[in-house]
């Protein structure tokens, strides 16, 4: 059986590709994590949602040495996806160094191996925020990046040149990257979504945590020049993206990339302010949400939304979930993390 490699797997997309992964393709799933930010539990609940098992290994992708020799006994491996990533704008404002090392070694790392091993398929997680502040809207996978607004942006410009030249100088592996636009919400069931173990910085897991008293919501900024005055983002259901995982390795693995580098955007193609998340929250969950509004956050992007025909011609990809669906399975999860304390 081939086997296909997860990093990042007890993360929040990871975790959610993993359930897609068991539940709908036949790959043996090896998930590498460190818990860096995520807990062990995280592959308990992935077990609860699926009837297939999979092998689970911790090793910090920074280390080399322990990478090739965790894995040195697994053959056939189809392919890796790469998820493992530090993800907080804010946290890497305030600590580059620690994005650049970690970001950029576990790549690079990882892309060594994929050539020592001459595993064929690679799929890895880059984000909207390497368009910065772009000239036109919806930005499409040709609109040209801008400078990177945070050094967590900058990892993932850096992250897609790297793998540019690497597949340049071995094109036997085929890569595609995945631009994802904001994943937001939970996995249907509403028995698993983001679990961060650090203070969450992503507003809608601060959304669901105010709703309960846990935290207290600051919104950044209601100046920009946007539609209401609010930032805006394109948000996108977790599972979605997961699915869009699923559609990469197939269309890898039946070779129909016409380039060693594929490239895709993965949002709705909306731009929703964060007022409108608030309000699609308030009416989903039926609540009032107290939160106050501040000085704009260091690092924001004013405004970013997709054009994803690409993901859809090319991958068949079509996102399911809209903005209440997706804020309803996130208040879900909340509740349901409540129940459990
Ligand atoms: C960024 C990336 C996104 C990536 C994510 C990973 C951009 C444009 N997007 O998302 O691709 O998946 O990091 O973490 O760079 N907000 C508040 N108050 C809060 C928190 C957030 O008002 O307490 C606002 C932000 O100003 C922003 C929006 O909510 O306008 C979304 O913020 P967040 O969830 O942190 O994601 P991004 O930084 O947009």
């Amino acid at each position: 059986m081939k086997s296909i490699i997860v990093t990042g797997g007890a993360g929040y997309i990871g975790s959610h590709t993993i359930i897609e992964l068991l539940n709908n393709t036949d790959y043996n799933v090896i998930s590498i994590d460190n818990f860096s930010n995520s807990a062990a539990n995280s592959y308990d609940r992935v077990k609860a949602l699926t009837s297939r098992s999979f092998q689970t290994l911790n090793v910090d992708l920074c280390n080399d040495n322990d990478l090739r020799l965790q894995l040195s006994g697994i053959n056939n491996i189809a392919g890796i996806i790469h998820f493992a990533a530090f993800k907080s704008v804010p946290e890497s404002m305030a600590d580059p160094v620690l994005y650049y090392f970690n970001n950029i070694n576990s790549l690079n790392n990882l892309l060594k191996f994929a050539k020592e091993k001459s595993i064929p398929n690679f799929i890895f997680s880059s984000s909207c925020s390497v368009y910065g502040n772009a000239d036109e809207l919806p930005v499409t996978e040709h609109t040209k990046l801008k400078k990177a607004e945070s050094p967590y942006g900058h990892t993932k410009q850096i992250g897609e040149e790297i793998i540019e030249f690497f597949t340049r100088a071995n094109p036997s592996v085929n890569v595609v990257i995945l631009r994802y636009f904001n994943p937001v919400g939970a996995h249907i069931s509403g028995l698993t979504g983001e679990s961060p173990i650090n203070k969450p910085n992503n507003l809608v897991p601060i959304i669901t945590q105010t709703a309960v008293g846990k935290n207290s919501l600051t919104v950044f900024g209601n100046d920009f020049n946007t539609h209401d005055g609010y930032c805006v983002r394109d948000y996108v259901h977790v599972t979605d993206i997961a699915d869009a995982h699923i559609k990469a390795l197939d269309y890898l693995s039946q070779h129909k990339n016409k380039k060693n580098v594929s490239l895709f955007n993965l949002g709705t193609g909306k731009g929703v302010s964060v007022l409108e998340v608030i309000k699609s929250f308030e009416k989903v969950a039926q609540t009032k949400l107290n939160y106050k509004v501040g000085p704009r956050r260091e690092g924001d992007v004013v405004s970013v939304y997709a054009n994803n025909n690409l993901a859809k011609t090319e991958l068949g990809w079509e996102p399911q979930f809209d903005l209440d669906a997706m804020m309803l399975s996130a208040w879900k999860w909340q509740q349901h993390l409540e129940q459990q304390s």
